[in-house]
């Protein structure tokens, strides 16, 4: 498919100049089917790679030097050396693709030069992992034109722990740190994302977990990925196209973690596992939980709650997936949402509008808010002859209620960031 992006090399050529070897990486987004705000908690997720992406159009520079530009700020060029200290800096939109140079050249790897053209069908800011796609593209990229990947013996070479001011301010409190180190035996697609998620924390300003980079990195095709955040194994489960489509609509609220909610939970369920002398979350019970309630800070049980009853309900969401049981993938995808509102406190009015109105729809089996929260976007599981029903209802009455236009996507799943020319 030569010309199939002749407008990103038009772009590119606009901005950089004819001539030489352009090349395309396309790293998608991603939706979370299930298992919210379980990551940093050691838990379980289920995301899958979603059509909308970013496209990163590049050629190698012979000077050691990156620039970057963006079709959504054209002019703006940022730029920088690779053989020089990299440092967060502005345009705000190139520090996530910074954070990820720094990290390839601490590990060691030669990079060369290079000149890209950021474009993308994927909203930034939305909710559905723009800042991954951008890292673990432009990870791509690099690795490209350096002929390399990375590898899990790379990350003894970075420091052992993150210096972002969430990490260090654990350190501060004695909480211990999760070393990169102990994922050596990460399998390339993995360290990429826990390189990517180092740079989300040190460059990007919200300390995540390792969800959204390693589905933007590993996605496969066709399938969700059940993936374990303590040792991070994952399980790809078909979702069957027959009989589901999945539905992503965006309340076109902005969305922004580095505003201090996002840390602020975490540090939450930090206090959480230190009550129940667990290294994390993961590790209590539901039974533990009721049992602290009235003995821990309320909001610290409610918290609590949520992401233990969210890792049970994320694991048992991909059981029934394989059992084709889609009305109760549904209910916990219901369930999720709930608690997600009422106990992690992160929806919004206009996320819990668009579940109720989908759930109105018959042929809907299950609507939640998906993601970080504080606005973004709901993701619904639907029958494939209801999709049209269930568009032109948000579309009819999202707008009276809150004044604007929802952005509607339904996707199938994607593989995950890879050079596609
Ligand atoms: C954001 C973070 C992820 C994860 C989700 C909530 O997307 O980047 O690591 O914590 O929020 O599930």
């Amino acid at each position: 498919m030569a010309d199939h992006y002749e407008l990103e090399k038009k772009q590119f050529t606009e901005t950089f100049g004819s001539g030489g070897e352009i090349r395309v990486v396309r790293a998608p987004g991603r939706v979370n089917l299930i298992g919210e705000h379980t990551d940093y908690n050691d838990g379980f997720v289920f995301p899958m790679a979603i059509e909308p992406h970013v496209l990163i159009t590049f050629r190698a520079r012979a000077d050691g030097h990156v620039r970057l530009a963006t079709t959504i700020f054209p002019g703006q060029i940022a730029e920088f050396s690779l053989n020089q200290k990299i440092a967060i800096g502005q345009p705000k939109w190139a520090n996530y693709s910074k954070g990820m140079a720094a990290m390839l050249v601490g590990a060691g790897i030669p990079l060369v030069g290079m000149d890209a053209m950021l474009s993308n069908t994927l909203p930034m800011g939305g909710g559905l992992s723009s800042s991954a796609a951008l890292e673990v593209g432009t990870g791509r990229a690099l690795l490209a034109l350096a002929g390399t990947d990375v590898t899990g013996a790379m990350l003894k070479k970075l420091p052992e722990f993150c210096t972002c001011p969430a990490c260090s301010q654990k350190a501060r409190d004695g909480v211990k740190l999760d070393s990169l180190w102990s994922h050596s035996g990460a399998d390339p697609k993995s360290v990429l994302a826990l390189m990517g998620q180092r740079a989300e924390h040190e460059f990007g300003g919200t300390p995540s977990g390792i969800m959204d980079q390693t589905i933007v990195s590993a996605g496969r095709a066709g399938t969700a990925m059940l993936m374990d955040c303590r040792d991070l194994s994952k399980q790809f489960i078909p979702i069957d196209p027959a009989a589901l489509r999945v539905v992503i609509a965006n309340s076109m609220v902005n969305h922004e973690l580095s505003g201090g909610e996002y840390a602020e939970r975490r540090s939450q369920c930090e206090e959480g596992a230190a009550f129940f002398n667990a290294r994390a979350l993961r590790d209590v019970t539901m039974e533990q939980v009721n049992a602290a309630h009235g003995k821990l800070p309320e909001i610290v049980f409610k918290r609590c709650r949520h992401v233990v009853g969210e890792i049970s309900r994320a694991t048992e969401a991909a059981k029934q997936l394989v059992a084709k049981s889609y009305d109760r993938v549904g209910e916990l995808m219901v369930q999720s949402h709930n608690s997600l509102r009422d106990d992690y406190e992160v929806s919004t009015d206009e996320l819990d509008y668009l579940v109720v109105e989908s759930m109105k729809i018959d042929g809907v089996y299950g609507a939640r808010m998906t993601g970080g929260g504080f606005g973004g976007c709901i993701v619904a599981l639907v029958k494939p002859d209801r999709v049209d029903a269930l568009v032109s209802h948000l579309n009819a009455v999202y707008p009276t209620k809150v004044g604007k236009k929802p952005e509607i996507y339904v996707t199938t799943a994607t593989d995950g960031a890879k050079v596609v020319e």
